[in-house]
Protein backbone atom coordinates (compact mmCIF):
# COMPACT_ATOMS: atom_id res chain seq x y z
CA UNK A 1 0.00 0.00 0.00
CA UNK A 2 0.89 3.79 -0.50
CA UNK A 3 1.82 5.46 2.57
CA UNK A 4 -0.75 7.60 3.07
CA UNK A 5 1.90 10.26 4.40
CA UNK A 6 3.44 10.86 1.03
CA UNK A 7 -0.41 11.43 -1.02
CA UNK A 8 -2.89 14.26 -0.72
CA UNK A 9 -5.60 11.06 -1.31
CA UNK A 10 -4.57 6.84 -0.91
CA UNK A 11 -7.49 4.78 -1.82
CA UNK A 12 -6.62 1.06 -0.87
CA UNK A 13 -8.64 -2.31 -1.83
CA UNK A 14 -11.35 -0.78 -2.92
CA UNK A 15 -14.58 -2.54 -3.58
CA UNK A 16 -18.20 -1.51 -4.69
CA UNK A 17 -21.18 -3.49 -5.90
CA UNK A 18 -24.14 -2.87 -6.79
CA UNK A 19 -26.87 -5.36 -6.40
CA UNK A 20 -25.25 -8.47 -8.07
CA UNK A 21 -23.08 -6.22 -9.92
CA UNK A 22 -19.44 -5.77 -9.01
CA UNK A 23 -18.44 -2.32 -10.46
CA UNK A 24 -14.83 -1.52 -8.38
CA UNK A 25 -12.75 -4.64 -7.65
CA UNK A 26 -10.04 -4.02 -5.36
CA UNK A 27 -8.92 -0.39 -6.89
CA UNK A 28 -5.82 1.21 -5.35
CA UNK A 29 -5.94 4.70 -6.00
CA UNK A 30 -3.43 7.83 -5.13
CA UNK A 31 -3.88 11.58 -5.92
CA UNK A 32 -0.43 13.53 -4.46
CA UNK A 33 0.39 16.50 -3.49
CA UNK A 34 -0.17 19.30 -6.49
CA UNK A 35 -0.53 16.45 -8.97
CA UNK A 36 -3.46 16.53 -11.47
CA UNK A 37 -4.52 12.94 -11.93
CA UNK A 38 -6.33 12.14 -15.04
CA UNK A 39 -8.82 8.95 -14.72
CA UNK A 40 -10.02 7.63 -17.57
CA UNK A 41 -11.33 4.75 -19.09
CA UNK A 42 -14.50 3.19 -21.40
CA UNK A 43 -18.14 4.12 -20.45
CA UNK A 44 -19.33 2.03 -17.78
CA UNK A 45 -15.34 1.53 -16.41
CA UNK A 46 -16.25 2.70 -12.69
CA UNK A 47 -14.33 6.25 -12.73
CA UNK A 48 -17.63 8.40 -11.73
CA UNK A 49 -18.09 5.23 -8.61
CA UNK A 50 -15.09 5.49 -7.69
CA UNK A 51 -15.67 9.57 -7.13
CA UNK A 52 -18.38 9.26 -5.43
CA UNK A 53 -16.37 6.94 -3.35
CA UNK A 54 -14.57 10.00 -2.42
CA UNK A 55 -17.01 12.44 -1.86
CA UNK A 56 -18.99 10.26 0.38
CA UNK A 57 -21.98 9.81 -2.32
CA UNK A 58 -21.37 6.22 -1.99
CA UNK A 59 -19.83 4.13 0.97
CA UNK A 60 -17.15 1.22 -0.26
CA UNK A 61 -17.81 -2.46 0.58
CA UNK A 62 -14.48 -2.91 1.21
CA UNK A 63 -11.34 -0.59 1.33
CA UNK A 64 -9.66 2.47 2.97
CA UNK A 65 -9.39 5.86 2.34
CA UNK A 66 -6.61 8.03 3.56
CA UNK A 67 -6.91 11.96 2.82
CA UNK A 68 -4.20 14.16 4.10
CA UNK A 69 -2.50 11.59 5.92
CA UNK A 70 -5.56 10.44 7.94
CA UNK A 71 -8.18 7.48 7.68
CA UNK A 72 -11.62 8.45 6.97
CA UNK A 73 -14.07 6.47 8.66
CA UNK A 74 -17.10 7.82 8.04
CA UNK A 75 -18.54 9.42 4.68
CA UNK A 76 -20.85 11.55 3.73
CA UNK A 77 -20.84 14.86 1.53
CA UNK A 78 -20.70 17.68 4.00
CA UNK A 79 -17.02 15.65 5.64
CA UNK A 80 -15.67 15.61 2.50
CA UNK A 81 -16.37 19.45 1.61
CA UNK A 82 -15.26 20.29 4.85
CA UNK A 83 -12.28 18.19 4.67
CA UNK A 84 -11.53 20.70 1.41
CA UNK A 85 -13.32 18.43 -1.32
CA UNK A 86 -14.44 19.94 -4.07
CA UNK A 87 -16.51 18.29 -7.69
CA UNK A 88 -17.42 20.10 -10.48
CA UNK A 89 -19.92 18.14 -12.38
CA UNK A 90 -21.14 19.25 -16.21
CA UNK A 91 -24.65 19.29 -14.91
CA UNK A 92 -25.77 21.37 -11.82
CA UNK A 93 -22.42 23.00 -11.19
CA UNK A 94 -24.64 26.14 -10.75
CA UNK A 95 -27.83 27.44 -10.05
CA UNK A 96 -29.09 28.47 -13.40
CA UNK A 97 -31.55 31.46 -12.12
CA UNK A 98 -29.30 33.07 -9.39
CA UNK A 99 -26.65 35.36 -9.73
CA UNK A 100 -22.85 34.78 -9.55
CA UNK A 101 -22.33 36.20 -6.30
CA UNK A 102 -25.08 34.68 -4.66
CA UNK A 103 -24.00 31.07 -6.60
CA UNK A 104 -20.61 31.26 -5.07
CA UNK A 105 -21.52 31.41 -1.41
CA UNK A 106 -24.44 29.40 -1.39
CA UNK A 107 -24.55 27.40 1.40
CA UNK A 108 -21.46 28.99 2.74
CA UNK A 109 -22.72 33.04 3.19
CA UNK A 110 -21.01 35.61 4.88
CA UNK A 111 -23.00 36.75 7.84
CA UNK A 112 -22.62 39.57 10.72
CA UNK A 113 -22.74 39.14 14.05
CA UNK A 114 -26.18 39.00 13.62
CA UNK A 115 -26.68 36.42 11.27
CA UNK A 116 -27.59 39.00 8.73
CA UNK A 117 -26.00 38.28 5.23
CA UNK A 118 -23.44 40.76 4.22
CA UNK A 119 -23.77 41.34 0.27
CA UNK A 120 -21.22 44.08 -0.57
CA UNK A 121 -18.77 41.59 0.89
CA UNK A 122 -19.69 39.08 -1.05
CA UNK A 123 -20.06 40.85 -4.35
CA UNK A 124 -16.63 42.25 -3.66
CA UNK A 125 -14.98 38.67 -3.15
CA UNK A 126 -17.20 37.44 -6.35
CA UNK A 127 -14.92 39.98 -8.18
CA UNK A 128 -12.17 38.95 -6.92
CA UNK A 129 -12.90 35.35 -7.97
CA UNK A 130 -13.78 36.78 -11.40
CA UNK A 131 -10.64 38.77 -11.83
CA UNK A 132 -8.01 37.36 -9.67
CA UNK A 133 -8.37 33.70 -10.02
CA UNK A 134 -9.77 33.28 -13.34
CA UNK A 135 -8.50 35.86 -15.19
CA UNK A 136 -12.28 36.94 -16.53
CA UNK A 137 -11.29 39.89 -18.83
CA UNK A 138 -15.21 39.80 -20.50
CA UNK A 139 -17.04 42.80 -19.76
CA UNK A 140 -20.18 41.03 -20.48
CA UNK A 141 -19.83 39.56 -17.17
CA UNK A 142 -20.03 40.63 -13.73
CA UNK A 143 -20.43 39.77 -10.23
CA UNK A 144 -24.65 40.40 -11.38
CA UNK A 145 -24.52 38.61 -13.71
CA UNK A 146 -27.35 35.93 -13.63
CA UNK A 147 -25.56 32.35 -14.53
CA UNK A 148 -28.03 31.36 -17.02
CA UNK A 149 -26.65 33.95 -19.23
CA UNK A 150 -22.82 32.40 -18.88
CA UNK A 151 -21.07 29.95 -21.65
CA UNK A 152 -20.84 26.41 -20.75
CA UNK A 153 -17.21 26.93 -20.10
CA UNK A 154 -17.60 30.07 -17.88
CA UNK A 155 -19.60 28.12 -15.68
CA UNK A 156 -17.69 25.41 -15.12
CA UNK A 157 -14.96 28.40 -14.21
CA UNK A 158 -16.94 29.67 -11.65
CA UNK A 159 -17.38 26.47 -9.81
CA UNK A 160 -13.78 25.30 -10.19
CA UNK A 161 -12.81 29.40 -9.30
CA UNK A 162 -15.33 28.83 -6.20
CA UNK A 163 -13.44 25.47 -5.26
CA UNK A 164 -10.24 27.21 -5.69
CA UNK A 165 -11.57 30.10 -3.27
CA UNK A 166 -12.49 27.92 -0.34
CA UNK A 167 -9.52 26.18 -0.53
CA UNK A 168 -10.25 22.93 -2.08
CA UNK A 169 -7.51 20.16 -1.71
CA UNK A 170 -8.36 18.26 -4.09
CA UNK A 171 -10.86 19.55 -7.03
CA UNK A 172 -13.10 16.45 -9.27
CA UNK A 173 -13.82 17.12 -12.20
CA UNK A 174 -16.27 14.69 -13.98
CA UNK A 175 -16.32 14.91 -17.70
CA UNK A 176 -16.32 19.03 -17.14
CA UNK A 177 -16.31 19.33 -21.00
CA UNK A 178 -19.50 17.34 -21.86
CA UNK A 179 -21.33 19.38 -24.45
CA UNK A 180 -18.49 22.19 -24.73
CA UNK A 181 -17.10 23.90 -27.91
CA UNK A 182 -13.56 23.40 -28.46
CA UNK A 183 -12.99 27.19 -27.29
CA UNK A 184 -15.21 26.88 -24.42
CA UNK A 185 -13.25 23.34 -23.47
CA UNK A 186 -10.07 25.42 -24.07
CA UNK A 187 -10.97 27.37 -21.25
CA UNK A 188 -11.80 24.52 -18.87
CA UNK A 189 -8.24 23.02 -19.78
CA UNK A 190 -6.78 26.80 -18.37
CA UNK A 191 -9.34 26.36 -15.21
CA UNK A 192 -7.23 23.07 -14.96
CA UNK A 193 -4.04 24.34 -14.63
CA UNK A 194 -5.17 27.07 -12.87
CA UNK A 195 -5.53 24.22 -10.29
CA UNK A 196 -2.18 22.98 -10.65
CA UNK A 197 -0.43 26.62 -10.54
CA UNK A 198 -2.12 27.62 -7.48
CA UNK A 199 -0.80 24.50 -5.69
CA UNK A 200 -3.77 22.03 -5.39
CA UNK A 201 -4.70 18.57 -6.87
CA UNK A 202 -7.49 17.50 -9.14
CA UNK A 203 -8.31 14.44 -10.46
CA UNK A 204 -9.73 15.04 -14.48
CA UNK A 205 -12.02 12.35 -15.83
CA UNK A 206 -12.94 12.63 -19.57
CA UNK A 207 -13.07 10.34 -22.67
CA UNK A 208 -10.98 12.90 -24.33
CA UNK A 209 -7.22 11.71 -24.33
CA UNK A 210 -6.51 14.75 -25.90
CA UNK A 211 -7.69 17.07 -23.32
CA UNK A 212 -6.44 15.07 -20.23
CA UNK A 213 -3.44 14.58 -21.82
CA UNK A 214 -2.09 18.02 -21.53
CA UNK A 215 -2.85 19.28 -18.54
CA UNK A 216 -2.60 15.97 -16.72
CA UNK A 217 0.91 15.28 -14.38
CA UNK A 218 -0.16 11.22 -14.44
CA UNK A 219 -2.96 8.51 -16.13
CA UNK A 220 -4.87 6.24 -14.54
CA UNK A 221 -6.68 3.85 -16.61
CA UNK A 222 -9.60 2.20 -15.35
CA UNK A 223 -11.30 -0.92 -17.10
CA UNK A 224 -13.99 -2.95 -16.11
CA UNK A 225 -13.92 -1.37 -12.32
CA UNK A 226 -10.58 -2.11 -12.49
CA UNK A 227 -7.13 -0.16 -12.63
CA UNK A 228 -5.36 -1.54 -15.90
CA UNK A 229 -2.56 0.72 -16.16
CA UNK A 230 -0.68 3.93 -14.81
CA UNK A 231 1.43 5.97 -16.56
CA UNK A 232 3.04 9.44 -15.42
CA UNK A 233 3.15 11.66 -18.37
CA UNK A 234 6.91 11.96 -19.07
CA UNK A 235 6.71 7.82 -19.51
CA UNK A 236 4.60 8.25 -21.96
CA UNK A 237 3.47 10.16 -24.97
CA UNK A 238 0.02 11.05 -25.98
CA UNK A 239 -0.09 8.59 -28.84
CA UNK A 240 1.33 5.65 -26.84
CA UNK A 241 -1.12 6.46 -24.82
CA UNK A 242 -3.77 6.42 -27.43
CA UNK A 243 -3.05 3.17 -28.53
CA UNK A 244 -2.71 1.44 -25.10
CA UNK A 245 -6.40 2.70 -24.78
CA UNK A 246 -7.67 1.39 -28.08
CA UNK A 247 -5.76 -1.76 -27.90
CA UNK A 248 -7.27 -2.29 -24.39
CA UNK A 249 -11.13 -1.98 -26.07
CA UNK A 250 -10.22 -4.73 -28.63
CA UNK A 251 -8.37 -7.38 -26.82
CA UNK A 252 -9.38 -6.57 -23.29
CA UNK A 253 -5.76 -6.82 -22.65
CA UNK A 254 -2.81 -4.01 -22.19
CA UNK A 255 0.91 -5.12 -23.19
N1 LIG B 1 -26.37 3.88 -8.31
C1 LIG B 1 -26.14 2.82 -9.12
N2 LIG B 1 -26.92 1.72 -9.05
C2 LIG B 1 -26.68 0.66 -9.85
N3 LIG B 1 -25.69 0.59 -10.75
C3 LIG B 1 -24.89 1.65 -10.87
C4 LIG B 1 -25.07 2.83 -10.07
N4 LIG B 1 -24.11 3.72 -10.39
C5 LIG B 1 -23.38 3.13 -11.35
N5 LIG B 1 -23.84 1.90 -11.65
C6 LIG B 1 -23.25 0.98 -12.63
O1 LIG B 1 -21.88 0.87 -12.37
C7 LIG B 1 -21.12 0.82 -13.57
C8 LIG B 1 -20.07 1.90 -13.55
O2 LIG B 1 -20.71 3.16 -13.65
P1 LIG B 1 -19.93 4.53 -13.56
O3 LIG B 1 -20.93 5.61 -13.63
O4 LIG B 1 -19.01 4.50 -12.41
O5 LIG B 1 -19.07 4.47 -14.90
P2 LIG B 1 -18.17 5.58 -15.62
O6 LIG B 1 -16.81 5.00 -15.77
O7 LIG B 1 -18.30 6.86 -14.90
O8 LIG B 1 -18.85 5.65 -17.04
P3 LIG B 1 -19.08 6.94 -18.03
O9 LIG B 1 -17.79 7.12 -18.73
O10 LIG B 1 -20.14 6.47 -18.95
O11 LIG B 1 -19.48 8.10 -17.20
C9 LIG B 1 -22.12 0.93 -14.71
O12 LIG B 1 -22.35 -0.34 -15.22
C10 LIG B 1 -23.35 1.50 -14.04
O13 LIG B 1 -24.50 1.05 -14.67
MG1 LIG C 1 -19.07 8.72 -15.36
Amino acid sequence: MYNPEDYLLVMDGIYKSFGEVEVLKNVNFRVGNNEIVGLVGDNGAGKSTLIKIITGVHRPDKGEIYFKGKKITYHSVELSRELGIETVYQERALGEQQTLWRNVFMGREITDRLGFLRINEEKKETEKILRKHLGFTSKAINVDSIVKSLSGGEKQGIAIGRALYFNAELIILDEPTMGLSLSETRKVLDFVLNIKKSGKSAIFISHNIYYVYPVADRFVILDRGQVAGEFLKKEISQDELVEKMVELARTGKMK
